[in-house]
């Protein structure tokens, strides 16, 4: 199963989902390989950190301009590919998104993060012609952990508008332990904290049940 993060925004959590994913899959024991498609880096830098932590390794490949054959590829050998994307309408997603069996956006509860849904779903739509089977979703991230901000239930409002999206019900709060997990080659599970640990587990277990 093919799982692409991408969005048009850079910055909006993508590689720390991907790698917080990555190794819950692992500890699963589920036969996974990440694809690291950003020149950024961002996902293989911390494949790199994670060497040295003693943890179960994340196999990581990296692929740029079009992943297409290479993710269909490795979709042969393993059960679960996950292709962290660059924050904008590349020709990795577009390439990515012609062989993804889920896309998943990760959107700050912000308008102008909202904004740019619109834009990512005539991408979907386009992909879709080609590859029908693709099911895309939307996770917010960052979210405010103070309880009198309600972005998040006016941004659920917002995209409940379109069909074409799942929101996943599960959201990733703004914490400091995300930071901290990424820069060590690790992930929020493996920091032993119970409150992010529940929304990534929450966001894999939606998304895989889903469809
Ligand atoms: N839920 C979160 N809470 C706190 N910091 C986060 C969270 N998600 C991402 N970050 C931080 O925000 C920055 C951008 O995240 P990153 O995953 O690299 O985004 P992208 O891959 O979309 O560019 C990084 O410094 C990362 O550690
Ligand atoms: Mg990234």
């Amino acid at each position: 199963m093919i799982i692409l993060i991408g969005s048009e925004k850079g910055g909006v959590g993508k590689s720390t989902l991907a790698t917080n994913l990555a190794v819950t899959l692992v500890l699963r024991n589920s036969d996974i390989v990440l694809v690291d498609a950003d020149r950024q880096s961002t996902s293989a830098n911390w494949t790199q950190d994670r060497k040295s932590t003693g943890k179960a390794q994340v196999q990581c490949v990296r692929q740029y301009d079009d992943i297409e054959n290479t993710i269909a590829d490795l979709n042969t050998r393993y059960k679960y590919v996950i292709v962290d994307c660059q924050g904008r309408d590349s020709k990795e997603l577009r390439t990515g998104l012609m062989v993804a069996d889920k896309l998943i956006i990760p959107c700050r509860p912000s308008q102008p993060d909202l904004d740019t849904i619109p834009v990512m779903l005539n991408t979907i739509s386009m992909a879709r012609r080609i590859n029908s089977k693709l099911e895309a979703y939307c996770v917010l991230t960052m979210c405010s952990t103070n309880p009198k901000v309600n972005e998040v239930a006016d941004s659920i409002a917002f995209l409940s508008r379109y069909q074409d999206l799942k929101l996943v019900e599960t959201h990733i709060s703004d914490r400091k332990v995300y930071r901290d997990a990424i820069s060590e080659g690790l992930s929020v599970i493996e920091k032993g904290d119970t409150k992010t640990s529940a929304e990534i587990i929450g966001i894999l277990n939606e998304v895989l049940n889903h469809g």
